[in-house]
């Protein structure tokens, strides 16, 4: 496999040959956001709503927009097709810029942008049957998680601890409000209806997230945005994930319990194949 192609400030470049100096802010702090956007097919999908994230990012941490929206569908499509897989992963970062150590914002300062294309690897059909474990563990993160910042830490020390205990994700919960996964966004089903936290500083406003919501609406499922507490997550029937790069992954096992009856539920299945119907009818043109 060739080296693959990256974009790194305004140039195009094998991976290897990209570099960034070690002072740059990303590095140094954590100072900067990101993004994951899914491509199917060569098309990029939900890029209008990955693209409106990006910009609430950039406002929330007073990075400026180091490009209009344009600028950004030109590159991405690029990067899109030089890519030699049909379905990608293109992660997107942006970090405040390259400066002499100090936590307070330079004044004379460069955004660092960059970019790369992985092969897309969802939750296959397999996995979907199947399901995975899930734990729950107390939400230790910061109160702006709307916020897509590549500072991860606590997501990357819960999702270890998940995998530690042979689970695959984790899902948390601050006081008594399940809030999403340590990397996905969480919906339960009670009683026949379809139920997610609403959006607050304290989730990430997932792309799939909204995405599923709105194909309850149009499917005529019953669903609601509501606090969640971990009793109901407890009681639930039906338990899954989301993400642009898990889609959509059920939940069977819930810390020492059983989900339902072990095997994702009939409305999961549902919701799966009215994601994959539309995944497939999609045509989503980065030019568009
Ligand atoms: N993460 N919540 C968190 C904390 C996430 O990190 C993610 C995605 C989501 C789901 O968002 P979306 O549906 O827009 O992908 C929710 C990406 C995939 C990552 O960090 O790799």
């Amino acid at each position: 496999m060739s080296d693959p192609v990256v974009y790194l400030n305004g140039e195009f470049m094998p991976l290897a040959e990209a570099k960034i100096p070690v002072l740059d802010r990303g590095f140094i702090f954590g100072d900067g956001i990101y993004e994951v956007i899914p491509v199917y097919a060569k098309r990029l999908f939900r890029l209008d709503e990955h693209l409106d994230r990006l910009d609430n990012s950039l406002g929330a941490t007073r990075i400026p927009n180091p490009y209009p929206e344009s600028e950004w569908k030109k590159i991405l499509s690029q990067i899109v097709m030089e890519s030699e897989t049909e379905d990608q992963s293109i992660y997107l970062q942006i970090t405040r810029g390259v400066a002499k150590r100090d936590h307070a914002f330079p004044e004379k300062i460069v955004p660092t942008v960059f970019m790369m294309s992985n092969p897309l690897i969802v939750t296959s059909e397999e996995m979907f049957n199947q399901g995975v474990a899930a734990i729950t563990l107390d939400d230790i993160r910061w109160q702006y998680c709307n916020i897509k910042a590549i500072t991860l830490l606590p997501n990357i020390l819960l999702r270890q601890t998940a995998i530690d205990e042979g689970a695959q994700e984790a899902i948390l919960i601050r006081g008594d409000e399940v809030t999403e996964g340590s990397a996905s966004n969480i919906f339960i089903v009670i009683d026949g209806i379809i139920k997610t936290p609403p959006k607050s500083g304290r989730l990430l406003p997932g792309v799939t997230r909204d995405l599923i919501v709105e194909l309850a609406k149009n499917n005529g499922l019953k669903w609601v945005e509501a606090n969640l507490s971990r009793t109901e997550l407890e009681a639930a029937d039906e338990i899954w994930l989301t993400s642009s790069t898990k889609e959509i992954m059920p939940i069977v096992k819930l810390n020492n319990d059983v989900v339902g009856n072990g095997k994702p539920g009939s409305i999961t299945r549902q919701m799966y194949q009215i994601f994959q119907t539309y995944k497939a009818e999609l045509k989503c043109d980065v030019t568009d």
